[in-house]
């Protein structure tokens, strides 16, 4: 599929898909939001990827937000539905069963940084900065940040950064457990194929059982989540990879996974 406001490119089992509006900094419009949807639901059919990586073109910008030039005008029923799309396919990229990495390599506001919080795992380089500016524009949030920033860092600091605006950078996200790892810019693209790179050498299949626990299990309660857990553990038990990995363990040898 030809895509207008990504690229996308598939290399060693790991899709990176790159927002692609370095002009107005890679922000979110519904045609983008579109060919993320679309080239989301395309990974997670292919059998050639086991993880996706999300990063930004250019050096500046991982999103800088929502498209302020195309909301300005938007009636509120027309901004209802944009929020709701960027909603639905942000929370199909954290519902697909394939992991997703955040290469988060510089600004990640508003919308930018409510599509790095629905990623699996996120790496940010030095020069990143995070915020929900929203309030600064008249608007809250639209994209999940209300929700998912508390779930991450807590609700007091995240009601601290979406009431008040302030962004934070690459180091204080670290602090408060906004993101996995910091990297000097020209590295983190590096890492970040680095660790899909691990990731895809594990059992695909278990793999992705293990995010499927962790997202349903944490929306869920308790009891719930553990049955989740159990059920999938078990589910584990009939495929090849079980016998495969655990065999390989007995026999002192490197796993050959093949369950895709
Ligand atoms: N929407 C549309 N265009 C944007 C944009 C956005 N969110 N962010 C930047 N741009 C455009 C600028 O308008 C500018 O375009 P022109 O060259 O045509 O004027 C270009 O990108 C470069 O931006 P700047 O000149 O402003 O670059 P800078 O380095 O001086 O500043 C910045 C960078 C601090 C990120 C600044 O651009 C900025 O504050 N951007 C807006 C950030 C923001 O408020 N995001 C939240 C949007 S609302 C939202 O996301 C709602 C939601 O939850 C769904």
């Amino acid at each position: 599929m030809a895509y207008e406001n990504i690229l996308l490119e598939i290399e060693d089992r790991t899709a990176l898909l790159s927002i692609n509006r370095p002009n107005a900094l890679n922000a979110l419009n519904a045609d983008t939001l579109l060919d993320i949807k679309n080239a989301v639901l395309a990974i997670a059919e292919d059998p050639n990827v086991d993880v996706l990586i999300i990063t930004g073109v250019g050096n500046k910008a991982f999103v800088a937000g929502a498209d302020i030039a195309y909301m300005q005008k938007l009636p509120a029923m027309q901004a209802r539905a944009f929020a709701i799309l960027g909603q639905e396919v942000f929370r199909l990229i954290e519902t697909m069963d394939k992991p997703v990495i955040a290469a988060v390599n510089g600004f990640a506001l508003g919308g930018g940084c409510e599509l790095s919080m629905a990623c699996d795992i996120r790496l940010a380089s030095d020069k990143a900065l995070f915020g929900q500016p929203e309030v600064g524009l008249g608007i809250t949030p639209g994209y999940g940040g209300t929700q998912r920033l508390p779930r991450l860092i807590g609700e007091g600091r995240a009601k601290e950064l979406i009431y008040s605006a302030i962004n934070i950078n690459a180091d204080e996200a670290y602090r408060v457990g906004l993101v996995n790892h910091v990297y000097p810019a020209e590295s983190l693209m590096a890492e970040a194929k680095k660790l899909a790179k691990i990731i895809s050498g594990k059992a695909p299949l278990a793999v992705r059982l293990s995010k499927n626990q962790v997202t349903r299990g944490m929306q869920a309660d308790i009891d719930t989540a553990m049955a989740i857990e159990a059920d999938l553990f078990g589910l584990c038990f009939a495929t090849e990879d079980q016998k495969e990995g655990m065999a390989a363990f007995v026999e002192k040898r490197k796993a050959d996974f093949k369950c895709k």
